[in-house]
């Protein structure tokens, strides 16, 4: 089987530590197979930085599958580049042409710190999970499967929501650097289920106000965040977000 060589120029955002200030240097890949992933071609450059005796380029990943949420740059202006609904890490050279000429650059967003060259401080959306809290279960044995009815329709939405990985990229997609979509991924997929629904108000109340406190920007409904999402998150949980938040806004001032 013949494979399809390619070779292309880089220019990628180098930055020592979050204190010192980036640049942009340019690179040369050479003879890179378009069978490769993204992450690869990275490989690739990095061995050749490494045997030139040169710093590596610093970039995040892990399951290299596209389920994690660690991997993410954005690539000629797009965050996880070109292809819809598709992470870094699945991103293949195939979608490239000999030639071209790449800047590649990290998730920048005021909530989010570069700690080195690609690698972005993430903690910020955790700390958002972190504010939801737990929900409440009784413990013992495992309930029959069958205990809890839900509806397809309903349990489908809980899933598709609980399909965020916490990439990240909405909130590099956006001007605004809003992590509406993400909070609501994560309040939806436990808002819209019976287990989810004792804590759902205070949940909704803790995570919104901690995402404004983190410094996220608002939602200005311009949609680039569901446009570059991954995992195709619908901004339809924005607006369920809102309306539990609105909800418990006006439960605890007329409590
Ligand atoms: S909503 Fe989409 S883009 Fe945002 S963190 Fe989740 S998976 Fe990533
Ligand atoms: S490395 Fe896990 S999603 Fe890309």
């Amino acid at each position: 089987m013949s494979t399809k060589t390619i070779s292309i120029t880089l220019k990628i955002w180098r930055q020592a530590s979050p204190k010192e200030k980036g640049h942009f240097e340019t690179y040369h890949a050479n003879h890179i197979s378009t069978d490769m992933s993204f992450l690869e071609m990275l490989d690739v450059v990095n061995e050749q930085l490494t045997l030139d005796g040169k710093e590596p380029i610093a970039f995040d990943s892990d399951c290299r599958e596209g389920i994690c949420g660690q991997c993410g740059a954005v690539v000629n202006g797009r965050p996880h580049g070109p292809e819809k609904a598709t992470t870094l890490c699945q991103l293949h050279m195939r979608h490239f042409k000999d030639g071209d000429t790449l800047a590649i650059e990290p998730f920048r967003a005021r909530a989010f710190k570069v700690l080195k060259d690609l690698v972005i401080d993430r903690s910020p959306l955790d700390k958002i999970i972190q504010a939801g809290g737990y929900i409440s279960v009784n413990t013992g044995g495992s309930p029959d499967a069958n205990a809890t009815p839900i509806p397809k329709d309903v349990a489908e939405k809980a899933m598709d929501a609980a399909a965020c990985i916490g990439c990240g990229a909405c909130v590099a997609a956006c001007p605004n650097a809003s992590a509406m979509l993400f909070t609501s991924a994560k309040i939806s997929h436990l808002a819209l289920l019976p287990q989810g629904r004792p804590e759902a108000a205070k949940r909704a109340l803790a995570m919104v106000r901690q995402m404004d406190a983190l410094g996220f920007g608002n939602c200005t409904n311009e949609r680039e965040c569901e446009a570059e999402c991954p995992k195709e998150i619908s901004i339809v949980n924005i607006a369920r977000m809102n309306r539990e938040f609105f909800k418990a806004s006006f439960a605890s001032t007329v409590m």
